[in-house]
């Protein structure tokens, strides 16, 4: 089944991923989705800015524990499909009802380790250092009332290596999300991933195979070949639905 969404963003910080998805259905996804919303607790979020420079509608959401006023604005702005996109406020239950298997997030760790209240930014992987993990990564997830707890669109793996810092460890895992974002968005956005009635993820991806894998798909250097469509084969490969 095949539907064109319209797209309400919500995020608190710079927006690089909001950029990736914006970048995205403004490009490669054009007919499976179109963003027509972004709004942040934030005034002065840099994803405001990125938003109005791509010519979208933004907002400033004064309460954001109001879940009436929330999901009025985002009727208004004719929003079929939530995403968060780093944003940091608990998204109140009636946005959450309201959207129920149309609302998704990413977080920069492998859910449901290093999730949770208070689980966010450079805490996420300082605690990821400090557990001495080898391995954290980005998860892209369903949100219902529970933090960082809904059913999982996606995962893709960031290697930890000596020497690493909570900041040098966030760089590497944004490399990752922003690959991995954008493919998940435009998967349900189209309808080829959907959340179940038995709350589990159905769909899949439908690309083909490629073996190669280059050190930038685990995040371990910059991307300069903007490859997404190669980062898909992978994901696919390795991650099949
Ligand atoms: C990302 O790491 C995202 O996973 C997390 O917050 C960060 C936002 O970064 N939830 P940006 O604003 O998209 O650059």
């Amino acid at each position: 089944m095949h539907r064109r969404s319209r797209i309400a963003v919500l995020a608190s910080g710079g927006g690089s991923n909001l950029q990736v998805l914006i970048d995205h259905f403004a490009g490669p996804a054009q007919s499976m989705g179109e963003i027509v919303w972004v709004g942040s607790d934030r005034a002065d979020a840099g994803a405001l800015t990125r938003a109005q420079q791509a010519g979208i509608a933004t907002g400033v959401i004064d309460a954001p524990r109001d879940s009436e006023a929330l999901v009025a604005t985002l009727r208004a702005a004719g929003a079929d499909l939530l995403v968060l996109a780093g944003y940091l406020k608990l998204v109140p239950e009636g946005v959450v009802r309201a959207f129920h298997g149309r609302l998704l997030n990413i977080h920069p760790a492998l859910l449901p380790a290093f999730g949770g209240p208070g689980m966010y930014g450079l805490r996420i992987h300082t605690a990821v250092l400090d557990h001495g993990a080898t391995i954290t990564g980005v998860t892209v997830h369903f949100v219902d009332e529970q933090f960082d707890r809904g059913p999982i669109v996606a995962q893709w793996p960031v290697p930890v290596l000596p020497g690493d810092t909570p900041a040098l460890l966030a760089a590497r895992v944004l490399r990752a999300e922003h690959r991995l974002f954008p493919l998940c968005v435009a998967a349900v956005a189209s309808g080829a991933i959907v959340l179940g009635d038995d709350r589990r993820v159905h769909g899949h991806l439908d690309i083909p195979v490629d073996v190669a894998a280059p050190a930038w798909r685990f995040g371990l250097e910059p991307d300069t070949t903007g490859d997404l469509q190669a980062f898909a084969q992978d994901a696919a490969r390795l991650f099949p639905r």
